[in-house]
């Protein structure tokens, strides 16, 4: 993990965060190269679900919505982590983890009770009773455990004599469910439909780490997929199936480094008919980067019973009106862009670079004059390629360090111009993960291109 982490700093993909204040911990901005891999993910993931499908929509909600919205939705009670502070060495720690961590150290005899992971005022007895330890220091001397909400607070002034606070979206969920009427209205849409949205959340998260996996600051890609009651088994089972394929299928990731793991149904919160996990074994062990979710008709319920008004479905074939279920595929970009990283980071005895799959990598062609007197010639062809993919110009340094370069941020092809080849109207193409070279007509260079990067 360090290896990468230091890649992906000395090769622009991820920076500390207002470096030049001294950090703000666990805060990352993401550079020249990460910003074109996350943005690539993203447009993958709209394309599979929104653009090639015609039963999926777009939203763009606020990320400051009414305060309202995360009252009937529980945040504001119950989007909160049980926290104890060590009393010797004063590190804070969830204790729920804690508890998990005992008891999946085999700390219980078998049949030793699921505990409900949703009552809290039993918490501090499991602590004593599991006889926990500080993972820091060791000792067994905790605080009392309290709750702590993990929304961020912000303040608007609604008046001329005072603020009113607000949230900023703990996820992006909340809009897809408070536009529901007006979506399936102004669409017409009849179920099933989804409303897809990615942006920005918040989160105070207690303990951020792990680089850019766990932050305060993050993006999310969620569908909300609104189904006739009775259909959602089914529609569980295809974005399971689909979520699978985006990972594997359109992102590349080894399919062994994939895996879904089902939520007990003991475990789920209350408004869960079923839910699972795809976790992504990063080099710090297997972590959630998806959660999948039967959310029923909880959410719809909630804001209806809040707001007042009605929002129901009219379905006009069988003359009915229902609230309709949901499910619910719910990604994290950010740790999606770093189980890529981790993915393609791939060591050889010559060299190491980052092995991406083509359509997700930031620099698609690197475009590389040998000598000094083909510079201008080395930018026309620049010029043609950059009509059509992300590419880099580099005229410095020996043509092996050039190549090491761009192998380690992941670009699939180089295209070399030297001068024999060029007076024949030529150029060299050297791919990344063989090493092999060939020739390709300057005219051709982009249909080329555009059949390798498919
Ligand atoms: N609407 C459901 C929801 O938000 P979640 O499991 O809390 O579910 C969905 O979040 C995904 O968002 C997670 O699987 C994860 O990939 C990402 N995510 C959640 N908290 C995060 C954090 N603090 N930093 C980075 N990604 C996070």
């Amino acid at each position: 993990m360090k290896d990468i982490v230091n890649l992906c700093q000395n090769r622009w993909f991820v920076y500390p965060w207002s470096e030049i204040y001294g950090w703000l911990a666990n805060s990352w901005d993401y550079g020249p190269y990460g910003s074109l891999l996350k943005e690539n993910i993203k447009n993958l993931w709209m394309k599979e679900f929104i653009q090639k499908r015609m039963d999926v929509m777009l939203l763009d909600a606020s990320l400051i919505m009414n305060p309202k919205v995360w009252e009937a939705s529980w945040h504001v009670w119950g989007f909160a982590d049980p926290l104890m502070d060590c009393k010797k060495c004063k590190e804070r720690f969830r204790a729920d983890k804690l508890i998990d961590s005992k008891i999946e150290a085999g700390a219980t005899e078998p049949g030793w009770y699921a505990w409900d992971k949703t009552e809290t005022s039993r918490l501090d007895e499991i602590v004593k009773e599991l006889e926990i330890s500080c993972p820091s220091c060791n000792a067994q001397n905790f605080s009392g455990i309290k709750k702590f909400n993990l929304m961020l607070k912000t303040f608007l002034w609604v008046t001329e004599d005072g603020a009113s606070q607000a949230y900023l979206r703990p996820e992006t969920a909340q809009g897809q469910f408070v536009d529901f009427t007006n979506v399936a209205r102004s669409s017409r849409r009849k179920l099933p439909f989804g409303i897809a949205q990615v942006g920005k959340s918040f989160r105070n998260e207690i303990t951020p780490g792990n680089f850019i996996f766990r932050t305060r600051e993050f993006e999310q890609m969620e569908i909300e997929y609104f189904v006739t009651p009775g259909e959602d088994d089914a529609a569980f089972a295809i974005w399971k199936s689909e979520s699978e394929r985006f990972f594997t299928e359109v992102l590349g990731l080894k399919s062994e480094n994939i895996r879904f793991t089902p939520i007990k149904q003991e475990e789920l919160p209350h408004y869960s008919k079923q839910a699972g996990d795809f976790d992504y074994k990063y080099p710090f062990g297997w972590w959630e980067i998806e959660t999948l979710a039967n959310r029923t008709d909880y959410d719809l319920w909630a804001h209806m019973k809040a707001s007042g008004q009605n929002l129901s479905y009219f379905d006009a074939v069988n003359n009915k009106r229902f609230l309709p279920y949901v499910i619910e595929p719910a990604m994290g970009l950010g740790r999606i862009t770093l189980a890529t990283l981790c993915d393609a980071y791939t060591v050889e005895e010559t060299r190491t670079y980052l092995k991406l799959d083509p359509k997700v990598a930031p620099i698609k062609v690197w475009v590389l004059p040998i000598v000094k007197k083909l510079w201008e010639e080395a930018k026309r062809v620049y010029s043609l390629l950059s009509e059509d993919f992300v590419c880099e110009y580099d005229e410095v340094g020996s043509v092996g360090k050039r190549y090491a370069r761009m192998d380690e941020i992941g670009t699939p092809f180089c295209v070399v111009i030297d001068s024999e080849n060029y007076d024949a109207w030529n150029v060299t193409i050297r791919h990344r993960d063989s090493m092999e070279q060939e020739i390709v007509p300057i005219t051709e260079i982009n249909a080329y291109m555009k059949e390798k990067l498919r």
